[in-house]
Order: structure tokens, then sequence, then C-alpha cells
């Protein structure tokens, strides 16, 4: 590995992930089961790897916590398999335009034409041996761009992870196209751990509802608050409004940051809403995305990822039940390492003991960097703790942009202290 993808050893030493033993008991969690957060990995851990490929998945399972959840927005090809893939283009995310440049059509979805090249055009066995994956946000690293190839649903149950979220987004599309992505969920093998089917179309979520027998639970996907769901035609900031008409055929819901802690036009944080108190007083859980390292969502987190994550799973009124995330080593550490700090019986020594690890080298690190980062009683000490680690942190931030975020303060006036964390 280290030969052919030689940035790979580097990487591995930046992770900051946590096999903690999550079930450990620890400092009570507000989340509506008392148990700790989810971490769930969007596209595997795509802020390094091209979304949704092998090694997004591999490097999220080994990286983050042993229950982290797989998510995979669900595609079809033509010939009715499923593939991990977001959006309902592929061009953006994949080399598809080169290999097959003929092949681009343009379909309708709702009122709108969009022009593309599409899942539904292509047989499996086109899009696994000819399609190659690309990362689709150039300031993150393009490493492992080309060299791999489409990642069907099938393949990432393959790597028996602990629960899978499978996010459907374009049912009506699949439809129109003799496609029927329910009936797909409903013939899936009953030993692949689907958890969560989310969806922003209550109509589709209403019609699997009543023919899953509780296999996996519901989600309502909100998009932006003033977006319109196409099958009520209110927008989901409307629907929120009335929680109770979504516990009628949602387990919980999946919402942007700012329906919980909003910002204002200035990005500073205002106080949060009552969203997840009222959600939780009905039953219903609340999964907030997508988070990611290199994304700048408000000044109040001096441009440290881990002090986002805690604002909504270790403040004194609630903790969020998921967190979707880009970077989910990231998330893990949040959890495991940086929550209910002092108490958190997830830190220091029971960490690394029961942690697995794939070689000598590797555990050898993560005694010594797991030890360090699980003990601070606050994030600033853990960012302090990780700036020590390398003299050249400009080299290390070309290479991974988004995990050096917490290298870098911001001193008051939007400014960075340390602008060579940034420069993408
Ligand atoms: C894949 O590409 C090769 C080379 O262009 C071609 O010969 C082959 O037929 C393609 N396979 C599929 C399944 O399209
Ligand atoms: C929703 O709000 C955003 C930002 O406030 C704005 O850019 C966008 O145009 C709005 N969309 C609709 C459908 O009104
Ligand atoms: C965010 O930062 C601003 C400016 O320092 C402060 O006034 C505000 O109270 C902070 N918001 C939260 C929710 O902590």
């Amino acid at each position: 590995m280290g030969g052919r993808y030689p940035h790979m050893l580097l990487i591995l030493i930046l992770l900051h992930g946590a096999n903690a033993a999550i079930d450990a008991p620890v400092e009570k969690w507000q989340t509506l089961d008392g148990r700790p957060p989810l971490v769930i990995a969007r596209g595997g851990f795509s802020g390094l790897f091209p979304e949704s490929s092998k090694f997004a998945y591999e490097f999220a399972m080994t990286a983050s916590l042993p229950g982290v959840v797989l998510e995979c927005d669900l595609q079809l090809s033509s010939d009715g398999v499923g593939f991990c893939r977001s959006g309902l283009t592929l061009d953006k995310s994949t080399l598809i335009a080169e290999m097959y440049p003929k092949k681009d059509k343009t379909y309708k979805l709702g009122s709108e034409d969009i022009h593309g090249w599409f899942a539904v055009d292509f047989t499996s066995d086109e899009l696994i041996n000819n399609v190659t994956v690309i990362q689709t946000i150039f300031s993150r690293p393009s490493t492992f761009d080309a060299i791999m190839g489409m990642y069907t649903l099938d393949d990432m149950a393959g790597l028996h992870p602990q629960q899978i979220w499978v996010n459907v987004e374009f049912d009506g599309f699949y439809r129109d196209h003799n496609l029927d992505i329910e009936d797909y969920l409903l013939k899936l093998p009953k030993d692949y751990p689907i958890a969560y089917i989310s969806s922003p179309d209550i109509s589709f979520l209403k019609s699997i509802g009543g023919k899953l027998k509780g296999r996996a639970k519901l989600i309502l996907r909100c998009l932006a608050d003033n977006v319109t769901e196409t099958s009520v035609k209110k927008s989901y900031g409307e629907i929120l409004k009335d929680l109770k008409s979504v516990k009628a055929f949602a387990s919980g819901i999946m919402v942007p940051r700012n329906y919980v802690w909003p910002v204002n036009n200035n990005l500073y944080l205002l106080p949060p809403t009552s969203l997840v108190k009222d959600a939780h007083a009905l039953g219903l859980e609340v999964h907030v995305g997508s988070f990611a390292n290199d994304i700048l969502t408000s000044y109040n987190y001096s441009y440290d990822p881990a002090a986002e994550y805690l604002q909504f799973i270790n403040n004194p009124d609630f903790t969020v039940d998921g967190l979707m995330t880009d970077f989910p080593p990231t998330a893990s550490g949040a959890v495991a390492c940086l929550a209910h700090n002092e108490a958190n019986a997830l830190a220091s020594s029971k960490l690394w003991r029961e942690a697995t690890h794939y070689n000598a080298q590797w555990r050898k690190w993560r005694v010594r960097r797991l030890h360090g980062p699980c003990l601070p009683t606050s994030s600033e000490r853990w960012c302090r703790h990780n700036r020590l680690l390398g003299s050249d942190v400009k080299r290390r931030c070309g290479l991974l942009p988004g995990l050096c975020r917490s290298h870098c303060q911001h001193d008051g006036s939007n400014h960075f202290h340390d602008k060579s964390c940034y420069h993408q």
C-alpha cells in the first residue's frame, strides 16, 4: 500500500479515529434512547476518498467508532442493480463522460430539465467495469481519483458494517424509467443490516412504511426550510411545525444544521431552536447533516470541526441522535474522546486496549495519538495537541485540507491566524 499510494501512510497517521467500546456506560447522553449519538459516514470517508467508493467505505470503518453507520445514496442501473452515489447524474463524480461521450441525455425531473449521464441508461456491467469514480470537491485530495470502479450496495454490505443507512432521493425519477426502488429495497437479503431508510419524499416513506414491517427506521430527510416537498406541497420548514404528522410515517428526521443551531447573516450562532427537544418529546429521532471539516458554517467554532460536533452533542439541553459527516474519524473523536470529557468512560486506556488494529505500526501510533486526544479537558487542548504533531503543517494541509482546520484559530475579526492552513 505504501508503495502504490505513498500518501496512504501519512493519511493513516493523520486520522484521528477511535475504535472505542461505544457500549461502555458513559455520562448520560440526551439522545432519544440515551445511547451515544451515531456517526453516519456520508458515502463513507468522503472527505478524503471519492464518495461511496471501496476505500471511502473501508476507511470509514477502520478509522471510526465500531458502530459507524455507512450511508449510501441509492441509484439503480438499467438492469436494476443498486449503486451508491449521490445526486441524480453521474458525470460530476465519475469519469463516465470520457468513457461514454455520446450517452448523455436530458430528462425531466419535475418541471426541470436535467442534462447529464444517468445510471438508468447503463447496465451494471458497464458501471462496475468501465466507470471510475473521482473526488467531487476540488479542494479535497485527488490522489484516489480514477482508480476505483463504482461500488454497489451489495459490495458495501459485503464489508459487514454494523448498520447501513440508505438514502432515496429520486424514487419518482426511477419509476418514470420503469425501475422500482421500493421493490429493490424490499427484496434485499434479510441479513443486510439496513437500519435506516431516509428520503425527502413523504409519499415514498408512506408507501414503503406499510411494507417494511419495521425492518428499518424511516427518516424524513428535510431539505432547506424554504424548499417545497413534492407530495404534500408544503415547505420542509412548515412540515416540521407539525411534528406529530411526521411521527405518523417516520421514526425520525434528518435536518441541516441550521434547523438546530441557526446562524445570523455574519455566520455567528444564534440560540438553538427547540426542534431536538420537541422531536424527542414525541419520540422522534433527530439526525443532523452534513458535517464536513472543510466547510465553514459558523465563526463560533473557531475553525475547529470538533467544536462544531460538540455543539450538537455536548450541550446542557440536548444531544442529537446522529451526526452525518464526510469525516467520520473526526466525529468519532468528538463522540468518544471529547464529549463529557473528564467523565467520558470511553477515554484513556480502555480505548486503546479494546481497539483493533491492522498492524503493529498502526497500533503504536494509536497508543501515542489516542492517549493524547482522549484525555484533554477541552477541545482547545485537543487542538493544541494535534498542532504539536507536525512541523510541516502546510504540506499536510495541502494533502488533507479538511483535517487541518483545527490548526487554525479565528482571531475575532473573521481572519485566520495561520493562513497556511487554508490554501486550497
Ligand atoms: C468497457 O470498455 C472497453 C474498452 O473501451 C470495451 O471494449 C468494453 O466493451 C466495455 N465494457 C462494457 C461492459 O461496456
Ligand atoms: C431559499 O433560501 C436561500 C437562502 O436563504 C435562497 O438562496 C434560495 O433561493 C431560496 N430558495 C427558494 C426555493 O426560495
Ligand atoms: C457566537 O459568538 C457570538 C460572538 O462571539 C456570541 O455573541 C454568541 O453568543 C455565540 N453564540 C453561541 C450560541 O454561543
